[in-house]
Formats: C-alpha cells, structure tokens, sequence
C-alpha cells in the first residue's frame, strides 16, 4: 500500500493531472486512499498526498457530524461559493502544524461519479470547509502556502513528527 509522501515531495506542489477513467486500479486507489485517511486520524486525503499527482480526494467526515458518509472527489471544482469563515485547520501531510484559514462558507462542487457523470452537490460547515482543502492540495496548495514567507518559515520549523520514509 502507499504511503503519506514528505511535505518536502514536490508532488504536493503542482497541480494534479485530470482523471481520465474510473478503473479497477482507480477504485484500488481511493480504497487504499480511505485506509491511509484512517490510520493516519484524518477525514480527508488528496492523491497527490500519497504520491499520485491526480484529481483525486477523499473525504470520510467523523461519525458525530450529519454528513458522516464517505465522499469521493473525482476531478472537482467549486460552481459557486458564499460567504467566509476562518478556523483552524490541519493537515496530514503537515504533523504537529495548524493554521487559520479563511474559506467560503457554503460552497457548490462539481465532482464526477464513478461513470464519468458529473454531478453537483451543495457543502456547508466542516464538509465544506474539507472539500476546498483537499481541492486546495489538488492545485498543489497546502495550508502553509496562504502564510507570509515568515510565518511559513516559522511554521515549518513547527513539522515536529516526521513522516516515516521508507
Ligand atoms: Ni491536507
């Protein structure tokens, strides 16, 4: 199975290349992607996190939550957004950092299913608030790119746990 990349890796940094097909080595993908997701405690996780530069993220909110179903994100984009909200955020591919982050606070989301259809929901909260951070790391963005060069330098120095590197 694949694993968590370093926050180093420049995967996470560049935009993720379309997804042409749901096929079988897809589908091994995204349940591999919910696994890594929940060893690791998060409730969401972009491809380009495990190494796999694709339009491709998961979302599995906490059980508590009303929309506590499992999301897949397939080549997404946001059709419409209101309204704005800071909270605190953090990151998988970020141990030991959190950083405030100003979202939309509702949002609509494009995303295709697993024929190709596209289809198109609305997001408000929490679930919101994960799909533009995983659409984020999708456009190579991390939570640490919206700091000053000064409060990223700081922030990185905060990347206390290190990802196991094999
Ligand atoms: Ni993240």
């Amino acid at each position: 199975m694949k694993k968590l990349v370093r926050h180093t890796d420049p995967v996470l940094y560049k935009k993720a290349e379309s997804v042409k097909k749901v096929d079988d080595s897809l589908c091994g993908l995204i349940d591999d992607m919910f696994e890594i997701m929940k060893q690791s405690g998060g409730i969401g996780l972009a491809a380009p996190q495990i190494g796999e530069s694709l339009q491709l993220a998961v979302i599995e909110m906490p059980k508590d939550m009303d929309k506590s179903e499992k999301l897949v994100l397939i080549n997404p984009r946001i059709t419409s957004a209101y309204g704005s909200e800071t909270a605190v955020e953090g990151c998988l591919s970020l141990p030991g950092i959190s950083v405030g982050v100003k979202r939309f606070k509702d949002i609509v989301v494009e995303t295709q299913d697993f024929t190709g259809k596209v289809i198109s929901y609305k997001a408000g909260g929490l679930l919101a608030r994960a799909i533009q951070h995983e659409i984020d790391h999708l456009n190579g963005i991390l939570i640490i790119s919206k700091l000053s060069p000064v409060r990223r330098f700081i922030a990185k120095k905060k990347i206390t746990k290190r990802i196991p590197v094999e």
